[in-house]
């Protein structure tokens, strides 16, 4: 099994900051290679950092690979967001051509960030995982509830309609392309509490019933730390992390990679 495990900056990092990150990840990885072991790493810049972290890793990657900035190296390049359409008068958005021309292989989509602040609905999720498969790239669709719907025990059914919504209709072959990243949003930021692996469970298991096999992977995220990855890594269903703050410094990031690669595969439970 390989695991995901990425992280996004959200709006944090400077060219250069982004760039030496990069840069430091790829020799870590080269005089590290054991870290790779059954992991797929991504990082997630913002789109000012998107070229510039495409060239820095595929400058790193090994001679002969295909000559696509980003692509080729052995960590995945992603984009925060973009718009469905793809091209046009849409002031402010950038479009999935934009971001695969600067390097990205996968596109965030529905970050709960995004529904929040900046209106994202199931609807418009549905439309940019669309445009992102069209142009071949990897949707990382991410899905969560706000505290009130868990504290009232509603949370299986709000993450599958979200899911659902923006997967519809999808044919299996480009299902088997996306990924999944549950996030609660009580549990994301400064502002949340870690989730406790039985908080877990429940979503992960409804998620899997649905979606294991079906999908490239499913993933968790919400305060994943060096201090509770393994314990959420051993969760039936989870096949990877996606980690905000604990991964921004790059000894964090390769922290946590180090664990996902030394990690016990989870206990076959019936579940995929
Ligand atoms: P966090 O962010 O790890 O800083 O809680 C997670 C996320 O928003 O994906």
């Amino acid at each position: 099994m390989t695991r995901w495990i990425g992280t996004s900056f959200k709006m944090n990092k400077t060219l250069s900051e982004a760039r030496a990150y990069a840069a430091g990840l790829s020799s870590a990885l080269q005089e590290r290679p054991e870290l790779l072991h059954g992991v797929q790493p991504f990082i997630i810049p913002p789109h000012t950092a998107l070229a510039a972290v495409a060239a820095e890793l595929t400058a790193q990657s090994a001679p002969g690979e295909p000559d696509v900035p980003g692509r080729g190296s052995v960590v995945r390049l992603g984009a925060q967001n973009a718009h469905w359409e793809d091209d046009g008068a849409w002031t402010g958005e950038i479009s999935v051509p934009q971001v695969a021309d600067a390097g990205a292989e996968l596109v965030e989509i529905g970050h709960s960030e995004r529904r929040e602040h900046f209106g994202e609905t199931i609807e418009t999720t549905r439309l940019k995982v669309a445009s992102v498969l069209r142009h071949g790239l990897v949707p990382l669709l991410c899905i969560g509830e706000p505290a009130q719907v868990q504290e009232r025990g509603e949370t299986a059914a709000y993450i599958l309609e979200q899911a659902r919504g923006a997967l519809r209709g999808l044919p299996a072959d480009q299902l088997s392309r996306v990924l999944i990243a549950y996030e609660p949003i009580w549990a994301i930021g400064a502002q949340g509490r870690p989730a406790t692996a039985a908080e877990l469970r429940e979503p992960f298991e409804v998620l899997s019933r649905e979606y294991a096999g079906k999908v490239q992977a499913l993933l968790y995220g919400g305060s994943v730390s060096p201090e509770n990855a393994l314990e959420m890594l051993l969760i039936p269903g989870v096949q990877g992390l996606f980690v905000g703050r604990a991964a921004w410094t790059l000894q964090g990031y390769l922290e946590i990679l180090r664990i996902a690669s030394t990690a016990e595969k989870p206990h076959v439970s019936g579940l995929g």
